[in-house]
């Protein structure tokens, strides 16, 4: 899908050739002369329409009107939250009516927030998964004109992110949509692969042999189940010069999650397919930033295999030796999440990053505390707690900060080995980030529980793409800034 970003007046809108030409209407919108104004001033009068968020109005063929199809939108106020309620309809018809060819026009104010949701409701809306399908249905979009009455720098890099940020969610979609089948740890390493074809990104895939040398006993652990060989995967974008310290994210890549010899009922396993959300994400960012090209310089970590029950499977009691040296008690073998992340937290020290954040679907508890609507968030730094919430609120991906007191961290106590990797269910979500930060004691260290928003279920079951977009607009709040620059680096040292 092409995006084209211009300064279009209602006028130009109205003789702009398209399918479907979608006018969005603030509050503010002073109507002219045009064909467009005449019947928002007509439809206004009959009550027909408003520019309340959410109300539409649709006109065929209207003379003066080059699209076959016109729509006006109200759209409030104009936040981002208004464009996203307006839009939601009239692209779902969009993509059933199999238009090809639209044009997007803001009458009246606009902002970075709505252009970015705008392109966002334009991708999200009309995405359809084709990989396993026989007779696909793919997007018939091709082609999608947004104007505004006036091009500035702010809204042009607002409009530039945005494509960017909706590609990168596109790419986490596809992955984690895919069947576990159609998704081996092998299949990922392959993906990532395919997006070092950018100048500034190589990918580097360790198989087994490589993760034993390196002591990832816990990781090992919970891939010897399985006879699909596991896979780490190790991403770098380099934006900014060396000597910029990096970001680091890890996804949890299980491609599939039965529970192990702790199995998981049958009811809606398929769902653990999605299990790899965190590591569609880690792709899916690193997709954006191929596009996008920053000044930043980040790391995407992505431990991969599959929790299956077998011969060979971990079983609960057993007791391994992480990377770091630490012997976790493997109570229930379910609780995989923290087991492969562990290692790659500390892996990641070698980094000496900036910050380390890991992205994963880790616990049910987190579904019960937040629901689809928030991402659980944890953090060892306020500043990085609050840049990430605020990354979140601006890509309307969001997320709420939770605790790390100490005190949860009593139920993980063992016998038998330095810590247990499962608590009692009081507190899940905290007692599995808290397993974590054990193994995040050398750098400023974030966890996003995305278990709850990571996918649908259901009828329009499928993968949200989230949280690309929070992590996106974090990476580029990181960048350097020439104003940032050490002294060294200004006088050219
Ligand atoms: N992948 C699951 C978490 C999950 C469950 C995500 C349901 C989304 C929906 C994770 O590996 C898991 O099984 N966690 C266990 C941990 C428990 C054994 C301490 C859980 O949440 O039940
Ligand atoms: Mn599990
Ligand atoms: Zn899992």
């Amino acid at each position: 899908m092409n995006f084209e970003f211009k300064s279009l007046s209602l006028t130009a809108a109205a003789k702009s050739p398209s399918d479907h030409l979608i006018v969005l209407i603030s509050d503010q919108f002073q109507a002219g002369k045009d064909p467009i104004s005449l019947l928002f001033e007509k439809a206004l009068k009959a009550k027909d329409f408003s520019s309340k968020a959410g109300k539409t109005l649709h006109a065929y063929a209207l003379s003066g009107v080059s699209a076959s199809k016109l729509s006006l939108v109200g759209i409030g106020e104009g936040r981002a939250a208004d464009v996203k309620i307006g839009l939601a309809g009239v692209v779902a018809s969009m993509k059933a009516a199999g238009t090809t060819k639209s044009t997007l026009v803001f009458a009246g104010l606009t902002s970075r927030q709505s252009v970015q949701a705008a392109v966002m409701a334009m991708a999200d809306g009309t995405y359809a998964y084709a990989t396993t399908l026989s007779k696909p249905n793919p997007r018939k979009l091709t082609q999608v004109t947004l104007g505004v009455q006036n091009v500035n720098a702010e809204l042009k890099s607002a409009f530039t992110a945005a494509t960017a940020m909706a590609q990168g969610i596109e790419f986490a979609k596809e992955w984690a949509n895919r069947p576990a089948n159609h998704a081996t740890p092998t299949l990922l390493g392959k993906a990532a692969q395919s997006l070092a074809k950018s100048q500034k990104i190589t990918c580097d895939i360790l198989g087994p042999k490589d993760v034993a040398k390196l002591g990832m006993g816990s990781f090992m652990s919970v891939a010897q189940g399985s006879a699909e060989p596991l896979r780490f995967i190790v991403l770098k974008y380099q934006g900014a010069p060396k000597t910029e310290a990096p970001i680091v994210l890890v996804g949890k890549g299980i491609t599939f999650d039965t529970g192990g010899i702790s199995i998981k009922p049958a009811s809606e396993m398929d769902e653990m397919k999605f299990d790899m959300g965190g590591a569609a994400s880690v792709l899916g960012v690193f997709k954006s930033l191929s596009v996008l090209q920053p000044k930043v310089n980040v790391v995407g970590l992505i431990p991969s295999c599959e929790n299956m029950p077998d011969g060979m499977a971990v079983k609960p009691g057993d007791v391994v030796t992480s990377m770091s040296g630490q012997t976790i008690e493997i109570l229930n073998t379910d609780a995989e999440g923290r087991l492969i992340l562990c290692d790659a937290l500390t892996y990641a020290e070698r980094f000496k990053p900036k910050a380390v954040i890991d992205i994963a679907t880790l616990t049910g508890a987190c579904v019960i505390a937040l629901g689809a609507i928030r991402s659980g968030m944890f953090a060892t730094e306020d500043g990085l707690a609050s840049a990430l919430s605020q990354a979140g609120e601006e890509a309307m991906d969001l997320c709420w900060r939770m605790p790390l007191d100490e005190d949860y961290a009593e139920s993980l106590k063992s016998n038998f080995a330095d810590v247990a990797n499962v608590g009692g269910r009081a507190g899940g979500a905290i007692t599995a980030a808290k397993f974590l930060h054990r193994f995040a004691k050398k750098y400023p260290w974030a966890h996003l529980d995305i278990a709850g928003t990571a996918w649908k279920g259901g009828a329009a079951k499928g993968s949200t793409g989230r949280p690309v977009g929070l992590l996106l607009h974090y990476l580029l709040s990181q960048q350097v800034s020439p104003s940032s620059k050490t002294a060294a680096q200004k006088i050219g040292k």
